[in-house]
């Protein structure tokens, strides 16, 4: 039987890699995952530039840290939220998020990823946003691609 020990569930901490989240969770525990792994990418220098922060006094250290430790925080609550019942490891990365997530998925040997069609920015994009685009397009594994409206997994 096909076994899938490792499931991975990147965030952007959006309501719908929530709902993504919701699948991998069912998942796991149906079919006795290990371990369910959630990665949050955070692109620093990005989030710089788009503060005024940046372009008055450059990029403090302790402006970074200030960052980091928010998007743990943030990747803490979410993992609590979304992902309770099941072992969950913890992945925080800096980069680009679709390449961090297809290295991550290939050096931890992933069985499948489970990604929303979209993210932070919404639907302004008609099909996919562009992490889960390439994401679909790189992985090394098979993809959960879950749609936004998608029908409940359980029904009543
Ligand atoms: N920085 C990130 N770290 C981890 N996962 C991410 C990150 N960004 C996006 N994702 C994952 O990819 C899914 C789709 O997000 P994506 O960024 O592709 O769409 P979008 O934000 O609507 O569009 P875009 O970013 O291209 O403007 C998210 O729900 C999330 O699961
Ligand atoms: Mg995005």
């Amino acid at each position: 039987m096909l076994k899938l020990k490792r499931i991975l569930v990147p965030t952007d901490f959006s309501d719908f890699s929530e709902q993504a989240a919701r699948y991998a969770l069912e998942l796991a525990t149906r079919l006795e995952a290990e371990e369910v792994h959630c990665l949050h990418v955070s692109e620093i220098p990005a989030d710089l530039l788009s503060t005024s922060a940046y372009y008055m006094t450059g990029p403090s250290e302790q402006f970074i840290e200030q960052i980091r430790e928010e998007s743990l925080k943030s990747l803490d609550a979410f993992i609590a939220k979304n992902l309770p019942g099941v072992t969950v490891r913890k992945a925080f990365l800096e980069g680009r998020p679709f390449v961090e997530i297809v290295r991550y998925a290939r050096d931890n040997q992933i069985d499948l990823i489970v990604i929303s069609t979209h993210g932070r920015s919404g639907i302004k994009h008609a099909l996919f946003g562009s992490v889960s685009e390439q994401v679909v397009r790189k992985a090394p594994c098979p993809v959960l691609v879950v749609k936004r409206d998608e029908r409940e997994f359980v029904m009543p």
